[in-house]
């Protein structure tokens, strides 16, 4: 077989030979690039969370668990450097970050889903990835916020019914959006109970990960 003409047709070639789509970026690299770009603990730890929920959304569609998980590690590895307190679609986080993941051939799907979590970029969130990540972001922060306030600082006697409680409490973790929390649950299609009850229990196994309960 001769292997000539631009770069896009020799890789469509080598996956063809290969019989397989090599990964665009395992969540090994994609760990590695949200580290170099982030050393902040609970923003890692926020990336770690989101990838979480993420597999596991993954997992009970069947989409591919890795490649969702790049999402959740990579959603805000661009925020620390380039904070965008402007709210620019265009630069900044998280546009710049995708810039730069879009350069290195990270799919299109996941720079669009990466770009649509960020309401204020207007990108729209038109595939199950989008609809997600948008969906679990806020709330992540949110129940790890609800399991920090208990005795016993775990997700694992956290129920959806005190955190519905505290969703109505506007005192509480104000940094946390309610109305994307509602409307991530509609968007994505999933009552909001059922959905808070999901995200808790794709967390729960791996929560001193996230500097909750005891380890
Ligand atoms: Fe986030």
């Amino acid at each position: 077989m001769r292997l000539r003409g631009p770069g896009r047709i020799l890789r469509l070639d080598y996956m063809t030979l290969q019989g397989d789509v090599p990964p665009v970026m395992t969540p090994e690299e994609a760990l590695d690039r949200m580290h170099e770009f982030t050393a902040s603990d609970a923003l890692r730890k926020h990336m770690y969370c989101v990838e979480l929920a993420m597999r596991a959304y993954a997992r009970k569609s069947g989409a591919d668990e890795d490649a969702w998980a790049t999402v959740g590690l990579l959603h805000d590895y661009d925020y620390e450097r380039f904070p965008n307190d402007a709210r620019s679609a265009t630069q900044e986080h998280p546009a710049h970050g995708v810039g730069l993941l879009r350069d290195g051939g990270y799919p299109e799907e996941f720079c669009e889903a990466i770009m649509g979590h960020a309401q204020y970029t207007g990108v729209a969130r038109s595939t199950a990835v989008a609809k997600t990540l948008f969906a679990v972001d806020e709330l992540c922060g949110f129940l790890v916020a609800c399991a920090l306030v208990r005795p016993s600082r775990s997700l694992q006697d956290l129920t959806v019914k005190s955190v519905k409680k505290k969703l109505k409490d506007k005192g509480f973790a104000r940094g946390v959006n309610r109305e994307e929390v509602l409307q991530g649950a509609e968007e994505l299609g999933v009552p909001l109970e059922e959905h808070i009850q999901f995200v808790m229990e794709a967390l729960r196994p791996e929560e001193t990960k996230l500097g909750l309960g005891s380890d």
